[in-house]
């Protein structure tokens, strides 16, 4: 396939259908066009290239780099074993090559739309992963003053910054207009008045886009569904109109976009897109009245947490019949592609003619992440085996506060997978005898019965002193992080390549009363 490319226009052909075809790409660039229009080319010149490229190697890309070698879990070329004997346990390791994977695929597969990914930096903010993904180009979707600071220390520029949240302080509003963000997302008419007057009494505009509820069902779980009337998010789309004609009346407003955000871990494309063609004819609309510049549709993009592991191999996505290997997945497709989603969504969004925000956070990290913990002791009760770890719900609170669902892998293996009998394993000899399961639960040391990692899982044999690594544990994991029963907090180690490094220190006992004033 030949594809001329002078103009985004030309920008016709959909992703899915070059990933697996040679293509050469000629790029043509109008020498007397300069200004917004000539950026624009040249930068979607420049994706197209750098798809075109990845089209080649996209055969090696799969969705994490966490894989066996000869029995021992690695994360990219690192053996997780050494980076726990390191730094201790429980410890988060994130893969680098992971998360920019990700952006890298959901960039290029945006190629035909003009698009800024802005990471939803409340899935892990530590600055290391702001700042891999500031230099990968990333713009950053915050929720509080405290995140556009760690955006900032970590060297990310404001200017691709969106300011969500139902409740923004006076204090968070002045920050954010001292650091010129790119759009507050304004989640009600209340807020709107209150950021125009913070902005009039420092003579400055606030850019404002407006959170649309479409009122969709994101068909996700009750606490991460948005986009509902339910919901306390956004404006209804009935109020809508009447929302931007008040601000358009206001002195120091400066209407810019709008935004919605349905859910997230939505593990079907149509929601998104029914959300789109909803809020699309209004967009338009808005479009014609106001100089709006963007398009948020928010994030939600959902990974995968039953058959973790394996959604690391590329046979996985492939292969639609090992796809869904237990009774659950196999009752209701779990896994969306970023090639499904953009897929799904681009045709309304190309419509549209304007600039296509995403908010992406747990799609970039967390199938980049995983928890290490070790057994400390193994309890019976009853015909019940319970393995009791290191890391507790204070580490990771999703399965007690979601009840969700995170493989748990040894992180030695006492059984070597044959290549054939694993997508993932490499190689290796059987143990004689020591093939058998187990079912267990996991639990923590916390003061709560809530405290679990995995009911009655079917596991092979755990033992005392066993490394164990919670697989997607990337997102929404250690910034949910908390000191109950006191326990600091762990550590967090990135690896990149073959080499790791401790991007934050555990914390200490006495990390956990420096604050206190003592009386
Ligand atoms: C407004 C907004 N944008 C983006 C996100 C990121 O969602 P996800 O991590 O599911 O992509 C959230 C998450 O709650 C959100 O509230």
């Amino acid at each position: 396939m030949l594809a001329t490319v002078s103009h985004r226009r030309d920008l016709s052909f959909s992703p899915s259908s070059t990933q697996n075809h040679p293509v050469l790409i000629c790029v043509t660039l109008e020498k007397d066009c300069f200004g917004e229009d000539a950026e624009t080319s040249t930068r979607d010149a420049c994706a197209i290239l750098r798809f075109a490229l990845r089209g080649a190697k996209r055969l090696e890309s799969c969705v994490h780099f966490f894989r066996y070698r000869y029995g021992q879990l690695h994360c990219e070329d690192v053996d997780l074993a050494r980076v726990a004997d390191k730094f201790g346990t429980p410890l988060y390791v994130y893969s680098a090559g992971t998360i920019l994977d990700h952006y890298t695929r959901l960039d290029a597969a945006l190629v035909p739309l003009d698009h800024l990914i802005c990471y939803a930096v409340k899935a892990n903010s530590n600055r290391a992963i702001l700042k891999l993904l500031s230099h990968a180009g990333a713009g950053f979707d915050i929720v509080s003053g405290g995140e556009l600071y760690r955006v900032l220390a970590a060297g990310g520029d404001p200017a691709r910054c969106t300011f969500a949240g139902v409740g923004k302080s006076r204090q968070e509003i002045e920050y954010a207009l001292d650091q010129r963000v790119y759009s507050f997302n304004v989640e009600s008419e209340a807020e709107l008045e209150y950021i125009d007057r913070i902005a009039g009494t420092k003579h400055s505009r606030a850019p404002v886009a407006m959170r649309v509820n479409p009122d969709i069902d994101p068909r996700t779980h009750e606490y991460i569904s948005t986009g509902s009337r339910e919901n306390k998010f956004g404006i209804a789309l009935d109020r809508i109109p009447a929302a931007y004609e008040r601000a358009a009346e206001m002195r120091n407003i400066d209407i810019v976009g709008v935004q919605m955000h349905i859910g997230s871990q939505i593990t079907e494309a149509a929601p998104f897109a029914d959300a789109i063609t909803k809020v699309a004819p209004i967009v338009r609309d808005l479009k014609s009245r106001y100089p709006i510049r963007f398009f948020s549709i928010g994030g939600g993009l959902g990974i995968i947490y039953e058959s973790s592991f394996e959604s690391g191999a590329r046979e996985w996505w492939d292969d639609t019949t090992i796809r869904s290997k237990s009774k659950r997945d196999r009752e209701r497709k779990i896994a969306l592609s970023i090639h499904e989603y953009v897929d799904a969504i681009l045709p309304p969004l190309r419509e549209l003619k304007l600039r296509i925000l995403l908010e992406p956070g747990r799609l970039l990290v967390g199938n980049a992440g995983v928890l290490l913990t070790r057994v400390r002791y193994i309890k019976h009760s009853g015909e019940k085996k319970f393995a009791i770890v290191d890391a507790g719900m204070n580490d990771l609170i999703r399965p007690a506060l979601y009840h969700s669902y995170h493989e748990i892998v040894p992180v030695e293996q006492r059984i070597w997978p044959s290549p054939q009998s694993s997508p993932s394993g490499r190689g290796g000899r059987e143990a004689p005898g020591e093939g058998k399961t187990e079912n267990v639960d996991i639990v923590g040391p916390v003061c709560e019965s809530g405290d679990f990692f995995a009911l009655d899982r079917e596991m092979p044999e755990v033992r005392a002193g066993d490394l164990l690594a919670i697989m997607s544990a990337g997102a929404y994991g250690f910034v949910m992080a908390s000191n109950y029963n006191s326990r600091p907090l762990p550590a967090e180690a990135l690896v990149r390549g073959d080499r790791f490094a401790l991007i934050r220190k555990r914390q200490t006992w006495q990390d956990l009363v420096r604050d206190e004033v003592k009386t």
